[in-house]
């Protein structure tokens, strides 16, 4: 997405209508933007932003916006009596110089699990068309993951191992394994406690994200998989939640691991790796094991997505 392309009108509705995502937008930018702010939206899709913008007291809201829906704005902007405050802007963000400088910049650049669709590096190349000392809504968001149980709720894996028009696929299952895939799932499916994976501020340029990660098991277990979602901090106290439980556009993140049925006292040991390339989404690994009450190792694995279409190769980027 963050060279802008075609997505049709029904994904902004859809958008829009992620209630508390949009109303966490306005009311961050009533509690933040003072009268005569200059307001820069950063892939202003329809324009919804830039009209709380407007709403709230901009003076001027340059409204960029790189793919065919840009054609919009000015109508929206016209029709809401807005329209000598909201500028529309066609093109590339990245590559938009503007008269002035802003005093508030906006953007919703949270992809799944916020790194998907690199639009938080396009906002990072953004940064210089504020002030130095201006504001960024979202300022940072937090990346969390927990250990899960997911079974058969992660069909993405387990549909190779059954038979289909019947043929037999279970070669794809090694394959299948080596994605990260959205879910939507309950608090009830978590089986560890979770951990801050990352804070990302919004606007710093993107960096390598890696932790190592550890938990123990206090009962019997059933652990498949990493879960992780985000927080992002709007300014004004508000924020945007995605744990699971919580029903938004965004869902979380699954990274499947194997099956394991883990005794008291026994250990997952995990590390995740995301980097921010080129492409539209993110390349996450994710490798470590499971250690028993001695920390032998009973289990290891390595998930690259790199590998997703060479499971078997043995080039391992690490
Ligand atoms: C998640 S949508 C948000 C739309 C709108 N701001 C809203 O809140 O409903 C992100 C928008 O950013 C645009 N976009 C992505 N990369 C861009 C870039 N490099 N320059 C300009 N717009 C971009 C997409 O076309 C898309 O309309």
């Amino acid at each position: 997405m963050s060279t802008a392309h075609y997505v049709g009108i029904d994904y902004h509705r859809w958008m829009m209508q992620d209630t508390k995502r949009t109303v966490a937008f306005r009311d961050a930018l009533k509690a933040v933007i003072k009268p005569g702010d200059v307001v820069v939206d950063i892939g202003a899709g329809t324009g919804i932003l830039s009209l709380f913008a407007a709403e709230a007291g901009a003076s001027k809201v340059y409204a960029i916006e790189g793919g065919p829906i840009a054609s919009i704005i000015s109508k929206v902007a016209e029709a809401n009596g807005y329209g000598d405050i909201i500028v529309p802007i066609q093109g590339d963000a990245r590559k938009v110089e503007l008269p002035e400088q802003g005093d508030i910049l906006m953007s919703d650049c949270m992809g799944h699990f916020v790194l998907s669709d690199r639009m938080i590096d396009v906002v990072a190349q953004c940064r210089h068309l504020v002030k130095e000392d201006g504001i960024v809504i979202p300022d940072t968001c937090t990346l969390e993951v927990a250990p899960a149980s997911l079974g058969p709720l992660l069909p993405q894996i387990h549909d190779w191992d059954e038979p289909m028009f019947g043929f037999d696929f279970s070669v794809g299952r090694p394959y299948a394994e080596h994605e990260a895939y959205r879910i939507q799932i309950s608090p009830g499916m978590l089986c560890g406690e979770h951990e801050v994976f990352g804070t990302i501020v919004i606007g710093a340029p993107s960096q390598v994200w890696e932790k190592k990660m550890n938990w123990t098991f206090h009962k019997p277990t059933n652990v498949d998989a990493l879960v992780g979602w985000f927080t992002a901090h709007m300014g004004g106290g508000v924020t945007i939640e995605t744990a699971p439980g919580i029903q938004s556009h965004w869902g979380q993140m699954a990274f499947p691991i194997p099956y394991l049925q883990a005794q008291p006292g026994e250990r997952l040991e995990l590390t995740l790796r995301a980097v921010v390339n080129d492409m539209d989404y993110p390349e996450y690994s994710w490798w470590g094991g499971f250690y028993d009450t001695n920390n032998e190792l009973i289990m290891e694995f390595k998930r690259d997505q790199a590998k997703r279409f060479d499971p078997d190769g043995e080039t391992w980027h690490q």
